[in-house]
């Protein structure tokens, strides 16, 4: 795509150079991003028998509806939002940096970007349906394949949020794997980050923490003390947690503790940078001591993106997987790919494993992870094979040249000196000085440079005043130029000679890592094949219930790409990242308006981390109440999976208690009313979803509310479902004490084969001081600081969660402004309504006795019984025929509705209001012919779908005969599109159908 300049009407902002044309994507530039045009509207109106927007939400109870505006601006204009956007950017500092520690910074390949475009690959969902995601799929596994090769670990997962939660899962699949009882030890030489999220997690569950301590001589851990701790309580220690390179920049002895953990049958947690393992590097972990280790987890991102203001992170995670080590694969968290055969016995590749996730085990799940972090999986896999062995390598080695380079410059210097010099670093820098580290820092930040990270603190009880410098390829001749002119400037010469240690070789790769490499041509070519595959809610109606596929603005990801934002890094002074700050702040208090609460946090980053928080803030408020019994957690049985995971995750798996349905599908009073009474001395929560999964409102949430409160519990609101009543319902006044909002779903984040997602937590008066993560504040100058709150229960994230997102989100809401917001809602509302009332004369609705009682965003359909007898007997049994039909709309270039979620044989629907009326009669007229190929043509769902590049696929084999990667000498080769999903858009329904028929010899 070529540049854009395009001149603001207003005479006081510059001009925005965009890299598209807004003007080509009729989506882009509407009011709201709301497609359907005001004849539209009107219509839709009549035909669900309503005069105004506002008549959607008349069967609510009035005083919970906000009567005053949203405290949000006016929308902007296109490009008024651009210009701001870009002058909020321009507030961050870009200084040349040595500043990576918690979140390293790589040079990125171009193609990362190219690939970033391909919005079927961008925008789809996550890969439930095969036959349709081929796209997703392929770049997942070779994801997988890549970082298998720089390993050493077979089964490589597609992703968690970030190192830290890696850890926190790896630590929960090798207890739950192993079933060893005891404490977890902890190398005090991870970063202290890491260990407060862990700890964060830990609070009332059964996980412990020791840890095992530094040695203030060497700088790395104390491998006496170590052994010591083991070999006195080695029974009673469940696994055993250390880093390759630790929080000092220093290499621990990674043969030794891998050893070590073997010698006790604990199982061991090598926490590894994926970039420092290519040619040139670190010794993969799978050979660390005798038998390597048995899992990993690490941070990925700087595979896949700048860093972003710390997110969105990719956590990566690996386990074993030959013939000598399966065990522990059916207990990990995340998910995989496998390869797999289509039922004409072509290769293709599935998610696999499923039956460990959240949505099949609820409590008993290995992870409450749901939405993650695919498209940095597909971007950093790209990366890798753009840059291959070679790029790998030399920048590896420029990394280690610079590094060389300045700690020659720093030998040469008095006042300062390298510290620790005996002990090995590879591509860190640690450096003692004799003046406060912070006056340091900030002399070097005056002459134009980011020197580092004060890490004295990182060794309990030493006196060193230390400093961290990190290199990669992404400094350049000049910054380096810079860096030795401030040591030239601020220290004297030195005469004494000194000398440093090179690693070892036991520390470091013995052999090629031998990654594939491919031109730039090739691979864009093949990637731009990939998305092909795949569909984006860029073409059309892509109904999957409870997901919110709505319009991705391109405006949103231009803006998140914008150096201010991209490249700023999470440690550097907050002085320097205003723009960020100011961005963070903004989100902050638009979410309290938006729901009417008191306090918010931006750091989780998914809505099952959401839970996760909100879970967590309940447990500390129950605490300082002395009422830490609590735990007792209500849910509906309809609830989504992760509810209950993550109930099981924050400590109350055993004291869940499911809560029935009446036949409108809302809580069931009786039922609700029976539990509290049994349950009202323990209860921490409750935990409802509204509007519920079926797409309806729950009228007794106030009701239920001040029940649950008079019991002594607190309340948390599921908010996938916000697109139906955001700015429209006030939460304060239903009762909510804690919500989340799926960034990635009301507020236009894209999905990205399945993540990265974000959320935003609000919560009410009650849980304020006890919010996770820093706040933001705005100082009368009209600078940003942070600050922890008061009673803060630690932290969820190693940084500031999925900032890069939270950049999206502000872009939307500038654009939507106070007005927007609740028009989004209504129009979500209006368009899902509009459709049920065409569809519900041509299918049954599920709950079954909930026919008149309206829609909010989303609505469920289903077959009579004579349809599934039908199908039956076409050779299609009751338990398959919902995903069959789901099928279908594969056929007619839609993805499928949600099936057999929250109701088994339901098909769910959700709109979302991104499309005109006649993108949804076309859908509608697509829905109703596939009932009629399922009355009067049924032989045709059993072989569904017809028209995509694969036929069904064979899950079952694909998940008895795991494949989770190989060797990549080649690109996989590709299925072909029978007909392009655009063509498919483009052609009559009848077009269509006929086309199904003749391929089964049948006709109309
Ligand atoms: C109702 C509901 N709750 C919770 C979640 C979990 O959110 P996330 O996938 O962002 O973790 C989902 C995800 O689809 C959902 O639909």
């Amino acid at each position: 795509m070529s540049t854009h300049s395009l001149t603001n009407k207003s005479p006081n902002l510059s001009p925005v150079h965009l890299p598209y044309d807004p003007e080509e994507y009729p989506r882009e530039t509407s009011r709201h991003y709301i497609s359907a045009s005001d004849e539209d509207l009107s219509a839709m109106l009549q035909k669900v028998g309503l005069s105004r927007l506002s008549d959607l939400y008349s069967h609510l109870p009035p005083k919970k509806i906000f009567t005053e505006a949203l405290s949000l601006p006016e929308e902007l204009p296109y490009l008024e939002a651009a210009a701001e956007l870009e002058n909020i950017s321009k507030k961050t500092n870009l200084l040349p940096s040595f500043i990576g520690d918690l979140l390293p910074a790589w040079q990125v390949h171009p193609i990362v970007s190219e690939i970033s475009k391909l919005r079927p690959l961008s925008t789809s969902y996550t890969p439930y349906q095969p036959e349709r995601s081929q796209g997703t799929l392929v770049t997942h596994w070779i994801y997988q394949c890549v970082l298998s090769n720089l390993t050493g670990f077979e089964a490589i997962n597609t992703s968690l949020y970030d190192r830290s939660a890696a850890i926190f899962e790896a630590i929960c699949c090798a207890r739950r794997s192993r079933k060893r009882p005891g404490p977890v030890l902890l190398a005090n030489s991870l970063f202290e980050e890491d260990i407060s999220l862990l700890q964060t997690h830990a609070q009332g569950t059964d996980l412990e923490f020791e840890l095992a301590p530094v040695d203030a001589t060497s700088g790395r851990l104390d491998y006496a003390r170590l052994e010591k701790m083991l070999n006195e309580q080695h029974g009673s220690i469940s696994a055993l947690v250390f880093p390759q390179v630790n929080a000092l920049g220093l290499l621990e002895e990674v043969d030794q503790l891998s050893d070590l953990a073997m010698k006790w049958n604990i199982p061991s947690i090598a926490v590894i940078d994926p970039m420092l393992l290519a040619t040139g590097g670190l010794k993969p972990p799978n050979r660390f001591g005798q038998h390597g280790v048995d899992f990993i987890a690490g941070e990925a991102q700087h595979l896949a993106i700048p860093p972003s203001f710390g997110g969105p992170g990719l956590g990566l995670f690996g386990s074993r997987f030959n013939d000598q080590s399966k065990k522990d694969l059916r207990n990990t968290p995340g998910r995989y790919i496998g390869k797999a055969k289509d039922s004409q016995n072509r290769d293709c590749f599935v998610m696999v494993l499923s039956t460990r996730e959240q949505h099949i085990r609820k409590e008993k799940a290995t992870s409450n992870v749901c939405s993650n972090q695919a498209f940095l999986a597909t971007i950093a896999g790209a990366n890798l094979l753009a840059k291959g062995e070679n790029g790998l390598k030399h920048s590896l080695a420029q990394a280690m040249g610079s590094r060389k380079q300045v700690a020659e410059w720093i030998m040469q210097r008095d006042g300062i000196q390298l510290a620790f010099s005996d002990t090995p670093a590879f591509n860190d820098l640690l450096v003692s000085v004799e003046e406060d580290p912070a006056q340091l820092l900030k002399g070097a930040r005056d002459r134009g440079i980011h020197f580092g990270i004060d890490v004295s603190s990182r060794i309990p009880g030493n006196d060193k005043k230390l400093i961290k410098l990190s290199f990669s390829d992404l400094q350049s001749e000049q910054d380096l130029t810079v860096l030795k002119e401030f040591l030239w400037d601020y220290f004297p010469a030195s005469s004494s000679k000194k000398r440093e240690v090179v690693p070892p070789t036991h520390l470091l790769r013995n052999k090629p890592a031998n990654l594939p490499s491919f031109s730039h041509d090739e691979l864009i070519n093949y990637y731009e094949q990939l998305a092909n595959l795949n569909i984006s809610p860029d073409d059309g109606c892509y109904p999957l219930g409870s997901c919110t596929m709505k319009y991705n603005p391109l405006l949103n990801d231009w803006a998140a790409g914008l150096a201010g934002f991209s490249q700023a890094h999470p440690q550097a002074p907050e002085e320097d990242v205003q723009g960020p700050l100011e961005v963070l702040y903004q989100i902050q208090e638009w979410f309290k308006s938006i729901t009417g609460l008191a306090g918010v946090t931006t750091q989780p980053v998914a809505g099952a981390q959401g839970e996760l928080v909100g879970l967590k803030l309940f447990q500390a408020y129950h605490l300082s109440k002395g009422e830490g019994y609590r735990n007792i957690v209500l849910i509906p049985k309809s609830a989504h999976g992760t509810n209950f995971a993550t109930a099981a995750t924050a400590g109350y798996a055993s004291g869940i208690v499911y809560l029935q349905a009446n036949e409108n599908g809302m809580i069931d009073l009786n039922d609700f009313r029976q539990k509290i009474d049994q349950h009202r001395k323990n209860l921490c929560g409750i935990m409802i979803t509204n509007p519920n999964t079926s797409g309806i409102f729950e009228s007794d949430f106030s009701e239920i509310a001040d029940e649950v409160h008079k019991a002594g519990g607190l309340v948390y609101m599921d908010g996938a479902n916000m697109n139906a009543i955001a700015g429209v319902i006030n939460l304060s006044k239903i009762g909510v004490d804690a919500v989340h909002n799926n960034l990635h779903k009301t507020w236009t984040i894209p999905h990205g084969g399945g993540g990265p997602g974000d959320a935003i937590v609000a919560v009410s008066e009650r849980l304020v001081d006890f919010l996770p993560g820093r706040q933001i504040r705005k100082e009368e100058d009209g600078s940003f600081r942070s600050y922890l709150p008061e009673k803060s229960i630690g932290t969820f994230h190693r940084n500031w969660g999925n900032f890069g997102h939270k950049v999206r989100a502000y872009s939307y809401l500038l654009r939507l402004g106070k007005e927007g917001v609740p028009r989004m809602s209504s129009v979500a509302v209006l368009s899902a309504r509009y459709l049920f009332e065409v569809l519900r004369y041509h299918y049954p609705t599920l709950p079954a006795h909930a026919g008149k009682i309206p829609r909010m965003h989303e609505f469920i359909l289903t077959l009579s019984e004579q349809d599934f007898v039908k199908l039956e007997k076409a050779g299609v049994p009751k338990s398959q025929a919902i995903p069959q039909v789901g099928k279908l709309f594969l056929d007619f270039g839609f993805h499928a509705p949600t099936v057999a979620f929250p109701e088994v044989f339901g098909l769910m629907i959700e709109p979302t209001e991104s499309y005109t009326k006649p993108e949804l009669d076309r859908f509608a007229r697509a829905v109703i012919a596939i009932k009629d190929l399922i009355e009067n043509y049924p032989i045709v769902v059993g072989s569904a779908p017809h028209f995509t590049p694969i036929d069904r696929v064979d899950e079952v084999t694909a998940n008895r005969n795991l494949c989770l990667s190989e060797t990549l000498t080649h690109l996989p080769s590709l299925p072909v599109n029978r007909i392009q999903p655009k063509a498919l858009l483009a052609l009559e329904i009848d077009e269509i159908k006929s086309r199904i028929l003749q391929l089964h010899d049948l006709s109309i």
